[in-house]
């Protein structure tokens, strides 16, 4: 069965005291959003529709940058979650497969949670995800009549007894598309808070002989956020998870709890993180490689056996191949740098294309900026870049090329040469101590006259 996702996103989200709309929040450098979107991208929905409010304009633009194909449709008005839903119903017209409710906030639902929904939706016609509450607070209460869901009742309108309940409601549904718009067609708002409640489908669908049933997840999962504490909360317990993950799958921590990850970071096994290491998105690290301290690295490529830091800045579009060294202090922006290349110490590498083995001196700068456009760098295999090199852009240094230290380089060099640009050196016998002498004296004469 084919599978669309309805994600709810038009909530404004006051508690978090903001401009941006309260699904763009990030949590390991990802929106919100993006997390809950990508636990249901795994069952490869046929369509995914995101129902905005708040802010559209800027989801739209965050949704798209991580799924061009996903539509976002406006909520002008928040009238309640059965209205977000059926303001799906056209992005979904001749859908004819399950569609699965998720809402923006909750950025945790694993796959494998919708998968068990799915399986439960066999022999079901509306499938809730339920969870038991700690602390049942404020939220839906699912009134189980043996494996049969009967009706989730929304707190504000429950009863002691039925507030006594803490199997609760996460606002995951799964259900058939069509079904799930005839049932939100019967939805009313006759409620404490006069709103349009999903969860009101349950009793409908009841009533009407169908079969409701509530597979049930870890608490964790349903996680929602609500306010900045929220986030960090959020934030906090997506960490412990990667750390555990990365633990599980061959990489060494050395001090997992000061590691930060992104949502999308890739590690292979036997790769080595030293302490105090924030990975940004965008970053695949291959096997062997040893990330030292205080590092910091984003949007880049680091192949087997790299050993990068410590104090290393790895910035987008650094693509590292076999083996690179990039020491302490070193940056590096848009640039390739090939098999055995070393870059140990001081230096920015921006814009620039390295060739294996190449050594780059401490304290090399690639000056690829003139103050209005960017200009490229290349450095052949096997070439040794003096230290202090400036290499001015767009700048050719040949393959097995040399540079002298302190050098400005504005031209190409050709391969194999030397190139030398700086001032010759001049000797002056004994002017050093003559000089001494000389000011010494005008000191001496300066403190008499005062
Ligand atoms: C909802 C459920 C409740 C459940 C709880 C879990 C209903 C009626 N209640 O309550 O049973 O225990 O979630 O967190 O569904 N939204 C829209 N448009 C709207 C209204 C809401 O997009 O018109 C979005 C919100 O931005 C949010 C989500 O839907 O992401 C849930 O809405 P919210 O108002 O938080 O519902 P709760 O009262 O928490
Ligand atoms: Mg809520």
């Amino acid at each position: 069965m084919e599978v669309a996702l309805i994600l709810l996103a038009a909530g404004k989200g006051t508690r978090m005291q903001s401009d941006l709309p309260k699904v763009l929040h990030a949590v390991a450098h990802a929106p919100l959003l993006e997390h809950a979107m990508a636990s249901g991208a795994a069952l490869s929905p046929a369509r995914t529709v995101v129902v905005a409010g708040h802010g559209a304009d800027q989801v739209r633009t965050a949704v798209q940058a991580f799924d061009d194909e996903a539509q976002v449709v406006v909520q002008e008005e928040q009238l309640g979650t059965a209205h977000a839903v059926g303001q799906a119903r056209e992005a979904l017209a001749g859908f004819d497969g399950t569609a699965i409710v998720l809402y923006g906030d909750t950025p945790f639902v694993q796959t494998e949670t919708l998968e068990n929904m799915c399986a439960a939706l066999e022999t079901n016609d509306v499938v809730v995800l339920g969870f038991d509450a700690a602390d049942p607070a404020r939220y839906g209460r699912l009134v189980m009549q043996g494996d049969s869901l009967d009706r989730i009742v929304e707190y504000k309108d429950a009863t002691d007894q039925e507030r006594a309940i803490t199997l609760c409601n996460s606002g995951v549904v799964a259900c058939k598309s069509d079904l799930l718009f005839d049932l939100i067609d019967a939805v009313g708002n006759d409620n404490a808070s006069e709103e349009y409640y999903l969860t009101d489908i349950i009793g409908i669908a009841r009533e009407r002989g169908l079969k409701a049933t509530a597979v049930t997840c870890d608490e964790a999962e349903t996680m929602g956020v609500n306010s900045r504490v929220d986030l960090a909360a959020a934030d906090a317990a997506f960490q412990s998870r990667a750390r555990a993950a990365m633990l599980e799958d061959g990489i060494t921590l050395m001090a997992p709890e000061t590691v930060y990850f992104a949502r999308d970071t890739y590690i292979g096994r036997d790769t080595v993180i030293e302490p105090n290491v924030v990975f940004g998105p965008g970053v695949t690290i291959e096997s062997g490689a040893t990330i030292r301290a205080f590092s910091h690295l984003e949007g880049c490529h680091v192949a087997r056996g790299g050993v990068i830091g410590p104090y290393a800045r790895l910035r987008p579009g650094a693509e590292l191949s076999e083996d690179v060294r990039i020491g302490n202090f070193v940056e590096v922006k848009n640039a390739q740098i090939a098999e055995g290349a070393k870059v140990n110490h001081l230096s920015y590498i921006g814009d620039a294309t390295i060739g294996a083995k190449a050594n780059i001196g401490a304290g090399t700068i690639t000056c690829n900026y003139d103050g209005v456009m960017k200009h490229h760098t290349h450095i052949g295999a096997n070439a040794f870049i003096g230290s202090n090199t400036m290499l001015v852009a767009p700048v050719h240094i040949g393959d097995g090329a040399m540079t002298g230290s302190g050098s400005v380089i504005t031209s190409d060099v050709e391969a194999d040469a030397l190139a030398l640009a700086r001032a010759h050196q001049v000797e002056k016998p004994g002017m050093a101590r003559k000089l001494l002498e000389m000011l010494k004296a005008k000191k001496a004469k300066q403190q008499r006259g005062s």
